[in-house]
């Protein structure tokens, strides 16, 4: 018997890019009669584990396993529950995906808190949402949505608008788009941009390359014309093509996605200026045929009078998250099967991939691991193949730390990363340390001294 493998959706990369196109017909299948399923998931139980506010996320998951006839329980914010005497996700989940329920969807403010909870639940995790890292269901909705209006996605020109940093809904959708080939043009407001971790990530995982991306025809989006940056998908990897900027004219728009402020991450920061798409933005021609995309909420970014534009689908999107969450639950908890292959790496890495990092902790102070995690998280870290100086990223949050100093674990002995010694130390006797001082003190030295 094929071993039975636990299919949590943490990253948008858990699900391989047939897995996904395979799921959108089965959507199609749930949509054309949101009624006739009621009998797929009887007996089930989703547990909905809150701890930020959500009016769609949570509420279509609830639908969608009302509709394939299964039950709900759920725990709406963090307040009512007991996070607020201070137990931790882990528990939580162990708890509550013990015999409570038979699947788990998890919003939490903290980035990498879905991979903890992936960790300790021994039923399926969702993420919906983690702090500013990924919210994957999202991005199943969005690409759904962009697949039905558009028939495709490889080549589409995508615009990525406003709060790029924050946005976890922005960072789960550029790399799905990178890995079917979508273009994406990125219109942060101005410091606002994408974080470098996910900058790497695309060029390095989807050998993303990049230039500046001449925007004249859209006034009023961006702060300037040259803050728009063009990203292509490339198949295969390309790398190191950050550092040569070409310039695009982008004169044809599939898309313009829109972020709200995320104002709960970036508390003070004044965004008096932020972008907003009117009817005259949307007047221009490169925007004939581009979609108006919103994952929602929707503060001030998008004018009401372009509701009753055909182009605007932001409600069509929310709309299209019932039967796509029905068909992602129906194949986690094992109700359909997907012919696609799933992708080679789940969350679970090969031994040798795998690191406690030693010296390193995590950069990223918003990470579960630099705060509750503090409590009980070992250390865990991927050491990214074929990179030098040696990369590593964070097993939780994903978030990367160059590492210029490894040491053997048992000898205590410290090299350059580059030294000859570092490649006779088996990769699990290597110990990792982003600087010397830090290498010191955790008792490692150079051999001679
Ligand atoms: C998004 C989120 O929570 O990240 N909302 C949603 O789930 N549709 C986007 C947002 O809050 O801005």
């Amino acid at each position: 018997m094929a071993e039975h493998v636990k299919r949590d959706l943490v990253s948008i990369e858990d699900l391989s890019s047939a897995e996904i196109l395979e799921l959108f017909h089965h959507a199609d299948e749930f949509r054309a009669n949101l009624h006739a399923w009621s009998d797929l998931c009887r007996g089930t139980i989703m547990a909905t584990l809150f701890f930020e506010p959500s009016t769609r996320t949570r509420l279509s998951f609830e639908s969608a396993m009302l509709r394939l006839g299964g039950g709900v329980i759920t725990a709406a914010d963090g307040e009512s529950t007991s996070r607020a005497k201070g137990e931790s996700l882990a528990d939580t989940v162990r708890v509550v995906g013990g015999s409570y329920a038979d699947i788990l969807v998890v919003r939490h403010p903290e980035d990498g808190a879905a991979r903890v909870a992936a960790r300790y639940a021994s039923v399926p995790v969702i993420n919906g949402g983690d702090g500013a890292h990924e919210h994957p269901t999202q991005t199943l909705c969005d690409l759904y949505t962009l697949w039905k209006e558009k028939g495709r996605l490889e080549g589409l020109e995508v615009v990525l608008c406003g709060d790029l940093r924050y946005s976890r809904t922005i960072h789960s959708f550029c790399y799905a788009l990178a890995r079917f080939g979508a273009n994406i043009v990125t219109m942060p407001y101005p410091g606002f941009e994408l974080p470098d971790y996910v900058l790497q990530r695309l060029r390095r995982d989807f050998g993303v390359s990049a230039a500046t991306a001449a925007m004249g025809d859209l006034p009023g989006l961006a702060g300037s014309a040259n803050s728009a940056a063009y990203l292509t998908a490339h198949k295969p990897h390309q790398l190191a093509l950050f550092t040569k900027l070409g310039n695009v004219e982008v004169s044809h728009i599939d898309a313009i996605y829109m972020t709200r402020a995320q104002r709960e991450r970036h508390e003070g920061q004044d965004t008096s200026d932020y972008p907003r798409l009117t009817r005259s933005t949307m007047g221009a021609a490169a925007a004939k045929d581009a979609r108006v995309m919103h994952p929602l909420p929707r503060v001030d970014e998008i004018d009401y009078d372009l509701d009753d534009d055909p182009r605007s689908v932001y409600f069509r999107q929310a709309e299209l998250g019932v039967p796509m969450r029905m068909a992602l639950m129906a194949f986690v908890l094992g109700k359909i099967q997907l012919r696609a292959e799933r992708p080679e790496l789940l969350s679970v890495m090969p031994g040798d991939a795998r690191s406690s990092g030693g010296g390193l902790r995590c950069r990223n102070e918003r990470c579960i691991t630099n705060s509750e995690g503090v409590r009980y998280l070992e250390r865990d870290f991927r050491v990214r193949p074929g990179v030098t100086p040696p990369v590593l990223s964070c097993a939780y949050c994903e978030r990367e730390i160059e590492a210029h100093f490894v040491g053997h674990v048992q000898s205590r002995i410290l090299h350059r990363y580059n030294a000859a010694e570092v490649r006779r130390i088996k990769p699990e006797n290597r110990v990792y340390f982003e600087t010397e001082d830090q290498a010191r003190a955790a008792g490692f030295a150079w051999s001679n001294g």
